[in-house]
């Protein structure tokens, strides 16, 4: 496994808000940087930013299709979020802004000659990592089928709306889109005395919540119930995943068929390296780190985890999230143990073959060492 943590500096040329809430960058990637920022639709990039005077990096789901030569990704704003709201509010055309090369494993790969039905569940801003997989699947694997139900809740929030109704319009035979809202909005009718009739919904789509039900409903529907789907690829916030992971497998569909990416908060900012979090060590443990081929030796004496204790050694292992969800920095434990508080981001076979995610492991034992470089 190659560990590639160089950053990159990406112009931005495309600044457009798709609601009031989130912003769509486009960045434009030169001649010489293609080859390091080739992905495969599903995969997210990581921004490093310095805000006042705290630098700080960020996942970003790459929302535009392989076939496109500017990449884009789509920034939600969260109450009191730092870089959402940073973004929303301060990026401009022509900033520049250092950026990893393409990661994640939430992905497809492509092959213009397969005939896939995929099925896509989303909600919210997990729209961006699934609306560049229909994009290029419908572009790239001209037999390939999609069908996504997308859940918001009400029509403001719906991201990327005209895209997809244009994707849909486009590939009316491969492309099946449902919204879901949960509060549709009420408007008072029109007419003289309009003001004086209650509100009504006018939406004409589905109302309710992606759930339990609503997944059993739509895949034992008669379209749906003969069919061989060769892939679920879920994103949305974690009930939401959670909910549709358990519909999913209660109509006994293989696990290794469904595919899951998490949003959610970063525990600690690179500069808050000494604000560790819970479940540390009672023990002294020495350990040994390798990583892009060197061997490096830390001691932790408290409940700091593995990525924090090399930032404080000015070492910069892989990490994007710092919240156990993205795998960025995902490495293999070869002796004693660890234990991470989070682990959201590794498959149940991975942590039985020995990996861990580095940002939240803190050692158990006296001796630990962790290989970075070893591949799955
Ligand atoms: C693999 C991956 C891909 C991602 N792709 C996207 C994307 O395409 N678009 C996008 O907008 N975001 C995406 N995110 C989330 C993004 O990385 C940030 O976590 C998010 O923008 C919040 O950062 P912030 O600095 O604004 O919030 P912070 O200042 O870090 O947090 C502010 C508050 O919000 C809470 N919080 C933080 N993140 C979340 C969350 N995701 N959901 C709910 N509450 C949260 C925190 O607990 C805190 O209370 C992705 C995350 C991962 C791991
Ligand atoms: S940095 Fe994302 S899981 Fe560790």
């Amino acid at each position: 496994m190659k560990n590639i943590i160089q950053f990159h500096q990406l112009k931005i040329v495309a600044v457009q808000y798709e609601t009031d809430t989130a912003v769509r960058l486009g960045f434009h990637i030169p001649e010489s940087k293609k080859g390091d920022f080739q992905f495969e639709p599903g995969q997210y990039l990581t921004i490093s930013l310095t805000i006042n005077g705290k630098k700080v990096r960020r996942a970003y789901s790459i929302c535009s299709p392989t076939h496109q030569s500017v990449i884009s990704v789509l920034v939600k704003r969260l109450d009191n979020g730092l870089v959402s709201n940073y973004l929303n509010d301060r990026a401009r055309v022509g900033d520049s802004i250092d950026v990893l090369p393409p990661s994640g494993r939430f992905k497809l790969t492509l092959n213009k000659n397969a005939e896939h039905h995929y099925y896509f569940f989303g909600a919210g801003s997990g729209i961006t990592p699934l609306i560049s997989m229909i994009a290029s699947l419908l572009e790239s694997e001209p037999h390939t089928h999609c069908y996504l139900l997308y859940g918001n809740r009400d029509e403001d929030c719906i991201l990327f709306r005209k895209k997809l109704e244009r994707l849909q319009l486009v590939y009316k035979n491969r492309f099946v889109l449902k919204h879901i809202l949960s509060r549709p909005k009420k408007v008072r009718p029109n007419g003289t005395f309009g003001f004086l009739r209650p509100p009504k919904v006018e939406w004409q789509g589905e109302i309710g919540r992606i759930d339990k039900k609503r997944i059993s409903d739509s895949l034992q529907d008669e379209n749906f119930k003969t069919l061989k789907i060769d892939g679920y690829y879920i994103c949305g916030p974690g009930p939401m995943i959670e909910a549709t992971f358990d519909g999913l497998t209660d109509l006994k569909i293989e696990k290794d068929l469904i595919h899951r990416e998490y949003f959610s908060a970063p525990v600690a900012d690179i500069s808050d390296v000494d604000s560790v979090s819970s479940g540390g060590a009672q023990v002294t443990s020495n350990v040994k780190v390798i990583l892009d081929g060197k061997k490096i030796d830390l001691t932790i004496t408290d409940d700091t985890n593995i990525v924090q204790a090399l930032l404080r050694k000015d070492i910069e292992p892989p990490y994007s999230c710092l919240s156990g969800t993205c795998s960025t920095c995902m490495a293999k434990l070869e002796k004693g143990e660890v234990v991470m508080d989070v682990s959201i981001g590794l498959e149940e076979d991975e942590k039985e073959r020995g990996f861990v995610l580095t940002c939240q492991s803190h050692p158990l034992t006296e001796e630990v060492t962790i290989n970075y470089d070893k591949g799955l």
